[in-house]
């Protein structure tokens, strides 16, 4: 009898230090204690394939090149990251409000976004394509009378403007490159401008879709935007400079472009 009681009596204290430990652990891992200044807030738009898109066989894990290089560099420094995705066009005031400390979504640095953020070097550079279900689309002439899909607050949409000066189409915006898609595959647009590996990314799952180069455009770089400055970009910068170096991120690009440089 004894014995019995003292063995459960045993039992509910081991059950009530488990328990402690269990606890413990979750407040650190959201950041408590001396590892609450070294987690940063990373956002990006998740509507980008390759760079950054939701993986569904994940269970809805954010991955993709941009996630690979933040994480490495994140590691290095000795960083935990909080990933944060939102719409493209609401990135750089996530970073203005101070809700971001970093943004990395395949973002390209240009003088309007430069009044605001800081930029990293460049890490990947990129040219635009048009995407089309219409067949009879095959320059940029056949736009005309046409509507044109471009991503909210992205560079895209300024070269949709560029355009405009000299043709004669309808230039609509969407929050995410996937309604683009969507849209073009549903007939409500006739044609998207999208950088070419995103492009291709889904050019590969939607077998209607073709694609051509869109002319007279500079190649577009991406790199990771900070607030104004922010001690980050410098030490972000190093560890960029690294990769580039040791070959990581050559080893990424042929991850998820698929491309040996
Ligand atoms: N490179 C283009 C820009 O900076 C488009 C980037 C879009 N990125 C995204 N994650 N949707 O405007």
């Amino acid at each position: 009898m004894i014995r019995n009681f003292l063995s459960i009596y045993f039992i509910i204290i081991i059950a009530i230090l488990a328990g402690c430990g269990a606890v413990e652990e979750k407040a650190s891992s959201l950041g408590a204690g001396d590892s609450d200044n070294q987690k940063l807030v990373m956002a990006t738009s998740a509507d980008y394939p390759p760079y950054e898109f939701v993986d569904t066989k994940k269970g809805g894990e954010i991955v993709g090149f941009d996630i690979d290089i933040a994480n490495h560099i994140a590691n290095n420094l000795g960083y935990e990251l909080e990933i944060k995705d939102m719409d493209f066009n609401g990135l750089i005031p996530a970073i203005d409000s101070g809700k971001a400390d970093f943004v990395i979504a395949g973002m390209t640095p240009n003088e309007e976004r430069k009044k605001s953020v800081d930029f990293s070097d460049e890490y990947y550079a990129a040219q635009q394509l048009i995407v089309t279900k219409d067949k009879t689309i095959k320059s940029v002439e056949d736009l005309e009378g046409k509507t044109l899909g471009v991503q909210l607050g992205s560079i895209q949409e300024k070269e949709a403007d560029k355009l405009l000066k000299e043709h004669n189409f309808d230039v609509v915006q969407r929050n995410k490159v996937t309604e683009l898609v969507q849209e073009m595959k549903s007939n409500r647009i006739d044609a998207g401008i999208i950088e070419d590996a995103v492009a291709y990314e889904f050019l590969m799952k939607n077998k209607e879709l073709s694609s051509f180069v869109l002319p007279n455009t500079e190649t577009a770089g991406s790199a990771i935007a900070f607030p104004k400055d922010s001690e980050l970009t410098e030490e972000f910068n190093k560890e960029l400079k690294k990769m580039k170096e040791d070959g990581t991120l050559d080893k990424l690009i042929e991850k998820w472009f698929g491309v040996k440089k």
